[in-house]
């Protein structure tokens, strides 16, 4: 059975499913491999312009690593396991396609983690995002400390390493790392809303907006603003800049062609 499931919802939107629901979509060696193959092939189709993220069944997004794998005190398997976790959060992070987290339920640990790696996250009311690895003697290891912190603040992160705070789905929304919170059942067709709108924005403009995104949490200020012009007087000379602006004059919808 896949351990991930990958649905071409059309040419420029693809869903993958993270697939252990009786495990509550916990992350294993297996299940990231089959996602890593899953993504450098979405990477090399340029028609694939936005992933969207979720888990199986209704009650889990991840509910983190599998701590079963953790459980035989190898520790070069467990160095080895979390240098992988780190690479594949990274690579998410700077994944040159639109992502989104569609959080259906637990986002625990690792699960919380690769939200925090998406573009745009949309949650369902029963969506709970938590660190809980202080209650197993360990912590994160894959970026929650630091990309945590950083999208909410210390304290709030704090509340949640240290005094075990899940946040809900409507937390979430009002502390503002999620854009939108619905019901269970409308979850998907909020994500593909969002995909839609995303499909507007040019794709060397998406790219280089994530760049300058990603650069705004460690950068001085005057270095993320030189940064933040030198992309746009590019993006003025592309294709894609000259055709939009002239579409827009024209009153008509833009062909971009991501150059
Ligand atoms: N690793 C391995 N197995 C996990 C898991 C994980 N992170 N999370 C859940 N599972 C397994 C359970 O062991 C159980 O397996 P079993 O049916 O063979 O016993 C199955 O998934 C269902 O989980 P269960 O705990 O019975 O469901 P629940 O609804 O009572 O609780 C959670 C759900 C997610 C709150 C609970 O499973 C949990 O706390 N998981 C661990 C989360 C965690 O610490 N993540 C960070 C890891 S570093």
């Amino acid at each position: 059975m896949s351990l991930v499931l990958r649905e071409n919802y059309s040419d420029e939107v693809v869903i993958l499913t993270f697939n252990r629901p009786e495990k509550m979509n916990a992350l294993n060696t297996d299940l990231l491999d089959e996602f890593m193959a899953h993504m450098a092939d979405i990477e090399q189709d340029d028609a694939v312009r936005v992933v969207i993220f979720t888990g199986a069944g209704e009650k889990s997004f991840i509910a983190g690593a599998d701590i079963a794998e953790y459980a035989d005190g190898n520790r070069d398997a467990f160095i080895a396991f979390q240098f992988n976790g780190r690479r594949v959060n990274d690579y998410i992070e700077q994944f040159p396609k639109m992502t989104i987290a569609a959080v259906n339920g637990y986002a625990l640990g690792g699960g919380f983690e690769i939200a925090l790696c998406c573009d745009v996250i949309v949650a369902s009311t029963n969506a709970r995002f938590g660190l809980p690895e202080g209650l197993l003697g360990l912590s994160p290891g894959g970026g929650g400390t630091q990309r945590l912190a950083r999208a909410v603040g210390r304290y709030v992160a704090a509340d949640v390493l240290l005094s075990g705070n899940r946040l809900s789905g409507q937390r979430a929304y009002e502390l503002g790392f999620v854009s939108a919170v619905t019901e269970l059942d409308d979850l998907m067709t909020t994500a593909l809303k969002k995909a839609d709108y995303m499909l507007k924005i040019a794709p060397l403009a998406a790219q280089e907006m994530k760049k300058l995104l990603r650069i705004s949490m460690d950068a001085a200020l005057p270095t993320g603003l030189s940064l933040e012009q030198e992309v746009l007087f590019r993006l003025y000379s592309s294709h894609d800049g000259l055709e939009g602006i002239k579409a827009f004059v024209e009153k008509r919808d833009p062909k971009f062609k991501g150059r």
